[in-house]
């Protein structure tokens, strides 16, 4: 712990789980409840516009009833007192990341917070509906046009900042990933590419991921509890690494 000098970090719905956020592939999570061809696809929102707004406009409402817990609170910590560089990547679109003081996130799956205009292809800060009680659609605060969607990275889409994330994935000394699944790629990818770059790579998860052999330590639990005590780790790792270099 003590060479640490990059860190990347990964995280998944998982970590915001133990704030209320609906998880994708658990029991009861998203993905039993609604069709994936429907609610996060291009071609599901060409056939059912509404449909899809009504789906995301519900999970931006829900994010004001939760709070970020320990473990974001953790993830900002780090990157306050970290000597070294973080670079926390997220699959989520919920805002707990910001909401618990990290100040540099890469939302690569989009944002519920942000509204995407197809006419003008223009990203927007957005915490209202996208879909009116009569079923209006809001005007784009840059062109007008009444044609935003959501923000959010469907399959079959690219995912936000991806050369960023590769440079950094190819220089780090560690990659975490924290509660996600390892079922969707490029994310699920992230583990082999730093393992094949030379880094040491740690899962933070409930339970043993897909992608759980890949990594070199796993550590299975809550992530109120178990990122909270990594950050701990590294922290006084990088403490007494500054110390002996000042003795
Ligand atoms: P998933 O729902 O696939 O996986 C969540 C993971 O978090 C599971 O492995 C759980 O065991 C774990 N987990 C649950 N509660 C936890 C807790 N309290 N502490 C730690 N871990 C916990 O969610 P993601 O992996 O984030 O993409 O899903 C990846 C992508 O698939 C999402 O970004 C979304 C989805 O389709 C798009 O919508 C494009």
């Amino acid at each position: 712990m003590t060479q640490l000098a990059t860190i990347v970090i990964l995280t998944g719905a998982g970590i915001s789980a133990e704030s209320g956020i609906d998880t994708f592939r658990s029991a009861g999570g998203l993905w039993e409840r609604h069709r994936i061809e429907d609610v996060a696809t291009p071609e599901g929102f060409a056939r059912n516009p509404g449909l899809v707004l009504g789906f995301y406009d519900a999970r931006r409402a829900a994010l004001a009833q939760a709070a970020p817990n320990p473990a974001h609170l953790a993830l900002a910590r780090l990157e306050r007192e970290f000597a070294g560089k973080v670079l926390l990547v997220t699959q989520n679109v919920d805002d707990l990341h910001e909401r618990g003081g990290s100040r540099e996130v890469v939302h690569m799956h989009g944002e519920l917070k942000s509204a995407l205009c197809l006419a003008c292809e223009t990203r927007s800060p957005w915490g209202a509906p996208l879909l009116g009680e009569a079923g209006e659609r809001p005007p784009c605060p840059v062109c007008a046009a009444p044609m935003l969607r959501p923000d959010i990275v469907w399959f079959g889409e690219m995912p936000y900042q991806m050369g960023r994330i590769y440079e950094a994935l190819g220089q780090c000394d560690l990659f975490v990933s924290i509660g996600t699944s390892g079922a969707v790629y490029p994310a699920a990818g992230f583990v082999q590419e730093a393992r094949a770059a030379g880094a040491r790579t740690l899962e933070l998860n409930l339970e043993p991921s897909e992608g759980s052999h890949f990594f070199h330590e796993s550590r299975n639990g809550p992530a109120g509890l178990l990122v909270p005590r990594w950050v701990d780790e590294v922290l006084e790792g990088s403490t007494r690494k500054r110390a002996s270099h000042e003795g």
